[in-house]
């Protein structure tokens, strides 16, 4: 492989233009650095980027930390953020922490000594300490919370507007003539399931419609967990008429509830959900629900911390997203919804089935 004194002697230039070149210095002239550059094509010169990194105490790498990489919010995150990073030269990491603050810590500990250029992190639910992120951003990463962002940090935020997003959810609901509305959130231990849950109590405080106690349901984003909670709903005396699920899996869940309940969507049930995942288009009936822009958060991420990389300065960017309703039809006016008493009397029509058999 060719030395970069092979290099300086075919561009007939020093051994340190060489160097300059390779650390995008802007002290060079056009012409030598074009030489340069063409002595490295015809040479094959493999620059070392440990070397480099040694140099500039920096990798091109970015660092991305997501929670749960089974949960298709964020590949589709993820893609954006990496699409952007790429194409500037940075190439990104990716970590999945299992929505677990002890692997998340080992992650950002031992993902410094990569010597990173940047650092994007969705926080686990219960991770609150953004010490470690903070030596990132001293030690001149740049450092970008996303999606859910813990209360100490000051830095730079990409996030959609997650309160506004539950709000027009459940106003949609309101609107069809819902009033026996509840919902399954997300863990409430996580800002963006809380900011969710505000934004349903406040769209149904504003319809001066009640909600019991019984109609908020803490689960996992997960399917698994938003069928137990489901299960739980259907079972109560007076079921509510739609539920708002804080993410599309725990609705997905919800739909698998209706199913071994002989429920129909929505005309025993309205559901909305949130993530307008691709898969929400392929249940029967496709889901409503709240497109939070998966892509362009992840997009928007990675460009602020490459820039930032790349010496951009100034305060702390807060970026948040307002996301959209996207109604198809897992939601329906009540008037085609039964009543919970229709809910009830086809429960009891199944049971006596059974009875019978
Ligand atoms: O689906 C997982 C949820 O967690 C997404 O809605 C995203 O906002 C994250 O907070």
């Amino acid at each position: 492989m060719a030395t970069i004194k092979e290099i300086a002697q075919r561009a007939r230039v020093s051994i340190g233009t060489v160097s300059n070149v390779l650390n995008e210095l802007p002290t060079v002239r056009e012409a030598a650095r074009q030489r340069v550059l063409e002595a490295i094509q015809e040479l094959g010169y493999q620059p070392s980027l440990l070397g480099r990194a040694l140099r500039k105490d920096k990798t091109n790498m970015i660092v991305m930390i997501v929670p749960d990489i089974t949960n298709p919010f964020f590949p589709g995150a993820v893609r954006g953020a990496e699409d952007i990073a790429f194409e500037r030269g940075f190439r990104l990491v990716l970590c999945n922490s299992d929505n677990d603050s002890e692997k998340e810590a080992i992650y950002l500990h031992e993902m410094r000594t990569y010597r990173p250029s940047g650092l994007i992190i969705v926080p686990a639910d219960l991770s609150k300490d953004t010490e470690a992120a903070q030596q990132y951003l001293n030690a001149g990463c740049g450092v970008v919370y996303m999606d859910r962002i813990p209360p100490k940090w000051r830095g730079d935020t990409v996030t959609s507007a997650h309160e506004q997003g539950a709000y027009a959810a459940t106003k949609h609901l309101i609107d069809l003539g819902h009033k026996r509305i509840a919902t399954i959130t997300g863990p409430l231990s996580g800002t963006s399931a809380r900011a969710r849950l505000q934004g349903f109590e406040h769209a149904m405080r504003e319809a001066s419609l009640p909600v019991p106690a019984t109609f908020i349901k803490e689960a996992e984003f997960n399917k698994a967990a938003g069928h137990k909670r489901a299960v739980e709903l259907l079972r109560l005396r007076q079921p509510p008429t739609a539920v708002f699920a804080g993410n599309d899996l725990i609705a997905f869940g919800v739909l698998a509830a209706m199913r071994e309940a002989g429920l129909r969507c929505p005309e025993d049930l309205s559901i909305v959900g949130f993530d307008n995942l691709d898969d929400s288009d392929a249940t029967v009936p496709r889901l409503t629900t709240v497109d939070q822009f998966a892509y362009k958060l992840g997009a928007t991420a990675a460009q602020v911390v490459v820039d930032r990389a790349r010496g951009e300065n100034g305060p702390a960017k807060h970026i948040s997203f307002t996301p959209e309703l996207r109604v198809k039809e897992s939601s329906a006016p009540l008037a085609r919804t039964k009543s919970s008493v229709a809910i009830a009397a086809s429960r009891s029509r199944r049971k006596a089935g059974k009875k019978s058999t």
